[in-house]
């Protein structure tokens, strides 16, 4: 039984979730009148086009699983948002997968160009470690964060890598082994990395880190290989963004390499074993046990 007051369905815990990201992302960003106004359009435009917050609400589940309500946690999950638009913004550039639809809107480069579009997205990851520097967390804590959240986005193992290998990967034969580095790179880090900041800063012991860095590694890489089986069976009205990019760019991606069947079988395995990862914790984590399911089932 959950407490009187609390939500009771995912549903009603993400909206919830939502909600206090967004209204951390409000503080964070400054508003549209604040001179250049152009880049507080552009960032503000990207950043509340909709999405579904999920890298922020991991953060904030992985925190509630180890304590109760840490103050301030919600800053510390908007700058995931904060890196995750700015990699979609430049991801839809011309000069990586050049997209015209994002979130249901016309991509941040067709509205404000090119140049603006580049800076916004520069602007956004540079708030990110704004925002962190000025966390209500100790200094330790502060410090490990900046350090998770820079080697998640960064070019080893992490986001940058991780697109340079699937931009660089475009019409190469595709190949399951450069398939799981470019997908661990690119989208499972900055998952993992969710996991591990909520898990941080609400002071997680080494067993619970290592179960919520687990976790997070199997809905990295689900969380993927869903958008990649998506791409192919949705249509863009559902999707918010242009459907069948990846075989027309010739993607190295799941279905591709083994078929939407595989896939998808692929995915379930990954969630199950994020729930398994999930053994070290009881009830706490049960939100985030959900959130693997919704991840892997989601149409969107
Ligand atoms: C899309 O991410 C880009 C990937 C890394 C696969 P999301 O599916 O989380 O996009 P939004 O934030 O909901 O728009
Ligand atoms: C993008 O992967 C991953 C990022 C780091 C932004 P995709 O190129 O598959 O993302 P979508 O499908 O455009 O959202
Ligand atoms: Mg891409
Ligand atoms: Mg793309
Ligand atoms: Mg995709």
């Amino acid at each position: 039984m959950r407490p009187a007051g609390q939500a009771t369905t995912l549903a009603e815990y993400v909206a919830r979730q939502q909600a206090r990201v967004d209204d951390a992302l409000e503080r964070w960003v400054p508003p549209e009148s604040t001179l250049p106004e152009s880049i507080h359009k552009a960032m503000r435009y990207s950043l509340f086009a909709g999405g579904k917050r999920i890298r922020p609400i991991l953060c904030l589940a992985a925190a509630e699983a180890v304590s109760d309500a840490p103050a301030g946690i919600e800053s510390a999950a908007c700058t995931l948002e904060l890196v995750h638009t700015y990699s979609l913004i430049h991801d839809d550039l011309p000069a990586l997968d050049n997209d015209d639809l994002r979130r249901g809107v016309p991509t941040c480069h067709k509205v404000f160009g090119d140049a603006i579009a580049i800076l916004a997205g520069d602007a956004l990851l540079t708030l990110a470690f704004q925002v962190l520097a000025q966390l209500e967390c100790g200094a330790d804590r502060k410090v490990a964060l900046i350090a998770e959240l820079s080697t998640a986005a960064g070019t080893v193992g992490g986001m940058i890598g991780g697109q340079v290998c699937d931009l660089e990967g475009e019409g190469r034969h595709p190949n399951a082994a450069l398939l799981e580095t470019i997908h661990r790179a690119k989208t499972g880090a900055l998952l993992r990395a969710s996991l591990r900041m909520g898990g941080i800063y609400a002071g997680a012991d080494h067993k619970q880190l290592d179960a919520l860095s687990c976790y997070g590694k199997h809905v990295g890489l689900a969380f993927q290989i869903i958008d990649d089986v998506l791409d192919v069976e949705q249509p863009s009205e559902a999707l918010g963004k242009t459907a069948g990019k990846d075989a027309q760019q010739h993607k190295i991606t799941f279905p591709a390499v083994y078929g939407l069947e595989r896939s998808r079988a692929m995915a379930e395995e990954e969630r199950l074993a994020a729930h398994l990862a999930l053994r070290p914790f009881d009830k706490r984590a049960e939100r985030l046990r959900e959130l693997a399911d919704f991840i892997v089932h989601r149409r969107a």
